[in-house]
């Protein structure tokens, strides 16, 4: 049965979505059919896999509204073995209206259970928006694994903790099953003092969740989503292709 893996973190531009682009892409080079599915109304997974926002009939939103089947609303890419579930701005609509129905935090999940019975992708990702509202409860309740991206920051750590509290209540409530997949460190700058202290707390407290490859600052990973591409197919001697790749091949060592 496939994975469903969330990459979440409520701090803002962290490498959320680089990430699940990235990651996603690299599981597909390695042969395995991969599901992105694009949880945040910005909408920035859809437009970095190359699918334009505007004039989408099916999207995230009419899914999680049941208003379409998640089927009917996956598109293939040019890229190996990737298909998305696109989204646009109507998803920020859409998360107010969930709040107002029933098994609000199931949706994203009940919606994906056919594509899991059919046995349809091996791993399906979910790109979380920064937010611990409605569509990260979604996707953190539809999850097996949560990867949580992170800067090495002044109070990245603070933030860190907070989510693995809101992580453990979202066990005890919706999601007994979800595990922290890990832990990637992403624009690494080693040369950093800052960035090595926040990397040696990392390692005191989360050693066995954090991922051994991080990613570095690189300005290929920051132009790639212009070209709507992964970086491994703007640039495949890039360093961030290699080492998203890495990390493609220690996750599937882990879930
Ligand atoms: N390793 C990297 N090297 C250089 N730039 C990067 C790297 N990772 C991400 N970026 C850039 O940093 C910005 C934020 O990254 P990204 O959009 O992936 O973060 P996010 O956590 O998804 O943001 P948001 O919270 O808004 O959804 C983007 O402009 C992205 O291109
Ligand atoms: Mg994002």
């Amino acid at each position: 049965m496939g994975k469903i893996i969330a990459f979440a973190n409520q701090k803002g531009g962290v490498g959320k979505t680089t990430s699940a682009v990235n990651v996603a892409a690299s599981l597909g080079q390695l042969g395995k059919r991969v599901l992105l599915v694009d949880l945040d109304p910005q909408g920035n997974t859809t437009s970095g896999v190359g699918i334009s926002k505007k004039a989408l009939r099916c999207t995230t939103k009419t899914v999680i509204l049941g208003e379409t089947s998640a089927k009917e609303a996956i598109v293939p890419t040019a890229f190996d073995n990737l298909s998305v579930m696109p989204t646009n701005i109507t998803l920020a609509g859409a998360e107010f209206d969930l709040y107002a129905g029933e098994r609000a935090e199931y949706r994203l999940r009940d919606a994906l259970a056919p594509l899991r019975e059919e046995d349809a992708f091996d791993y399906i990702i979910l790109d979380c928006p920064p937010s611990l509202g409605m569509l990260t409860m979604n996707g953190l309740t539809a999850a097996d694994g949560v990867i949580i991206p992170m800067q090495c920051e002044f109070y990245a750590l603070e933030g860190l903790s907070q989510l693995m509290v809101t992580i453990s209540r979202i066990k005890q409530v919706c999601n007994a099953d979800l595990m922290v997949t890990g832990i990637l460190v992403t624009m690494y700058n080693g040369r950093l003092v800052l960035s090595l202290q926040v990397m040696h707390e990392l390692k005191k407290h989360y050693s066995d969740k954090l991922f051994r490859t991080t990613i570095s600052r690189g300005v290929r990973l920051s132009e790639a989503p212009g070209f709507g591409m992964p970086v491994f197919y703007h640039d495949k001697h890039a360093k961030g292709a290699q080492e998203y790749l890495d990390v493609a091949r220690e996750l599937l060592l882990r879930i």
